[in-house]
């Protein structure tokens, strides 16, 4: 007798993620992705409660079924308008949601969006006490380990603490402040000192909650290392620039036997989702776009980045231009 829910997916593991990114991990870098690794858990972009209740939300929850496990970010801050969200990621097929309390834009601050919510514990536990009551999908948050002017050890653990309390049981640590004046978004990742330590001590003190480190971390062996201590790692930058990275996760992470997908293997298993956007009306290189750091560490790496960054614009023929690139990283 097959089981009666076949269709029934897995629970969701948080052992390894690619981070939610803003311009960067829209659909199609999504659907890349996945052809690399089925294991690694992906995250939207940021979605603003204002853009899915007032905007095409079609167009921001749509997603290949492929994408699974798949996980939809929103940025907001009003109860009622997150639980509305999280309501239409779960209708929508999303496998959990997460709660941005990490981001430092100035354009987010104004909207009381990301970070800023830090210095707001108590409102943030509303929001998620919401979210939890209004779906049955996982409610995770991701914040930083603090922000200036409430960058305290003490306050931080009042933050997770409060958090907890309404239910919540992932977090995603960025390990860094946001310095919320003065610095961009870009030098918010860099500039302030990642601190893997309070990270580690958050976990200690608070052994029952699933805890995800970000922040720096790029190689599997770190992902590795850091694994001993958290339940799980989350990356962002080295995951875009190096995508290659993804197809160990499977093996090296989640003790999975698949064979690795090779470079090529993986453009060439992406030609019919380009193919379908072509048809679509789309052009090629906002997919394309995604996947120039595949060929990073070859000798042919700045012929591939040319042709799908500059040549591409120039091409009456791109699926011809593809199979170039492919052809580039035969053998890799
Ligand atoms: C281009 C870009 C866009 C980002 N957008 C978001 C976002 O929408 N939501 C969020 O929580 N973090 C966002 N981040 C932060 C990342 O999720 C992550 O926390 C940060 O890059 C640190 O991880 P990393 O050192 O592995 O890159 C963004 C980062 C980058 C580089």
């Amino acid at each position: 007798m097959p089981p009666e829910h076949t269709t029934a997916r897995p629970a969701l593991s948080r052992r390894f993620s690619v981070a939610p990114m803003m311009d960067w991990t829209d659909r199609h870098c999504r659907f890349f992705l996945r052809l690399l690794s089925r294991e690694t858990l992906l995250y939207t972009e940021m979605v603003t409660t204002g853009a899915l209740l007032h905007g095409d939300a079609a167009r921001f929850l749509r997603h290949d079924d492929s994408e699974h496990p798949l996980a939809l970010q929103l940025g907001g801050s009003s109860p009622e308008e997150l639980a509305a969200c999280a309501r239409l990621a779960e209708q929508a097929g999303y496998d959990e949601v997460n709660l941005n309390v990490g981001c430092p834009s100035d354009r987010v601050q104004n909207n009381m969006i990301g970070a800023c919510l830090m210095g707001h514990p108590a409102l943030v536990a509303e929001c998620v006490k919401a979210m939890l009551d209004a779906v049955a999908i996982p409610v995770t948050v991701k914040h930083r380990i603090g922000i200036n002017g409430r960058d305290s050890y003490a306050e931080l653990c009042d933050f997770v603490g409060q958090v907890r309390e309404a239910g919540c049981r992932s977090f995603t640590v960025h390990a860094r402040i946001a310095i919320l004046e003065g610095l961009s978004p870009k030098e918010n990742r860099e500039i302030p000192p990642l601190r893997y330590d309070v990270a580690a001590q958050l976990k200690h003190d608070f052994p029952d909650l699933e805890i995800v480190l970000n922040g720096g971390i790029k190689t599997i062996e770190e992902c590795r290392e850091h694994l001993r201590t958290f339940d799980g790692v989350m990356l962002g930058r080295e995951a875009y620039h190096n995508p290659y990275l993804l197809a160990q996760v499977d093996r090296e992470l989640f003790d999975r036997d698949t064979p690795q997908v090779g470079r090529s293997e993986a453009l060439l298993a992406l030609r019919p989702y380009i193919e379908r956007h072509l048809a679509e009306g789309g052009a090629m290189h906002h997919v394309t776009r995604h996947v120039l750091g595949l060929a990073q560490g070859f000798p042919g790496a700045r012929r591939f980045r040319q042709l799908l960054s500059v040549d591409i614009h120039k091409t009456k023929e791109p699926l011809a231009l593809l199979d170039q690139a492919i052809e580039l990283l035969q053998g890799r």
